[in-house]
């Protein structure tokens, strides 16, 4: 699964499943854009990781939910002299709050952060992809935007909502740009933290067959085997690396 004379641009990529990604696709031979908010050390060090072992890597800081921040950075991008081959939109944002008490805020936070964001990217990226007649489009969905979780509603929607906008790309730019989604179960990232979820619910996402959480590099792997050639025939799929937790 090499991906030698290709560039990626990830969003998210300073943390968890994004970092793990962007690593993955540079140890493929890819050129890699690692997009962060406010993570630049992070981002900056998986930079050197990638260069000191002879890859290519750049760390560039926008907020995606931002349709100007996005085109500057799409604009960053295009200086740099790459085109992006392989977009993969895999930042996000997760609340755990009881529907009754979800404020407007919340909402557009979330969708924001989890749905808007890959309109925006998509929307900024595709026209590069079409003028070439080829490109990679992945989206990280997740399990709880096929089955929905209580406390978890805009999180849900906003999932439910990148699979169907997944679904609509790759029918609209087929037959020469894929367009796919991952739908991960638990991963043992930030997101999944006591600090960001409760002890019970963090007991729910446990019980699933595999009675684990996924470390980042397996879901990695998932969007690797998306961005390469091995995948041509695959495109508004939903791939769902999960430890069995949805059996759609
Ligand atoms: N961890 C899980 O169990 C799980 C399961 C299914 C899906 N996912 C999805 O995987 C993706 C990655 O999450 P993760 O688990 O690695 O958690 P994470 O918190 O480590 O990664 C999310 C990254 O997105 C970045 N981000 C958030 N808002 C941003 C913005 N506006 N602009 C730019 N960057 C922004 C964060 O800074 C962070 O680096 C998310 O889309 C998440 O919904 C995670």
């Amino acid at each position: 699964m090499r991906l030698d004379g290709r560039t990626a641009l990830v969003t998210g990529a300073a943390t968890g499943i994004g970092r793990a990604t962007a690593l993955q696709f540079a140890q493929a031979g890819a050129a890699v854009v690692l997009n962060h908010l406010g993570r630049a050390a992070l981002a900056h060090e998986l930079v050197d990781q990638i260069t000191q072992a002879g890859g290519r890597a750049w760390a560039l800081e926008a907020d995606v939910t931002n349709a100007s921040a996005v085109a500057a950075l799409v604009a960053q991008i295009a200086a740099l002299d790459v085109s992006i081959d392989i977009l993969v939109n895999n930042a996000g944002i997760i609340q755990e709050k009881p529907f009754l008490d979800t404020t407007e805020d919340d909402w557009d936070r979330m969708l924001g952060a989890d749905l808007k964001s890959v309109f925006l990217l998509a929307r900024a990226v595709l026209p590069q992809m079409v003028a070439r007649g080829s490109g990679v489009v992945i989206n990280i969905a997740s399990d709880l935007g096929i089955v929905g979780r209580a406390g978890f509603a805009p999180y849900c929607a906003a999932k439910a909502g990148v699979i169907g906008l997944t679904k609509s790309l790759a029918l609209e730019f087929a037959p020469h740009i894929r367009v796919n989604a991952i739908a991960p179960g638990p991963v043992a990232t930030a997101m999944l933290s006591p600090e960001s979820m409760s002890e019970a619910t963090r007991a729910l996402e446990l019980d699933i067959p595999q009675r684990r959480f996924a470390d980042p590099c397996e879901i990695a792997a998932t969007a690797l085997f998306l961005a390469s050639d091995l995948s041509r025939f695959y495109t508004g799929q939903v791939l769902g690396p999960n430890g069995g937790s949805v059996m759609p």
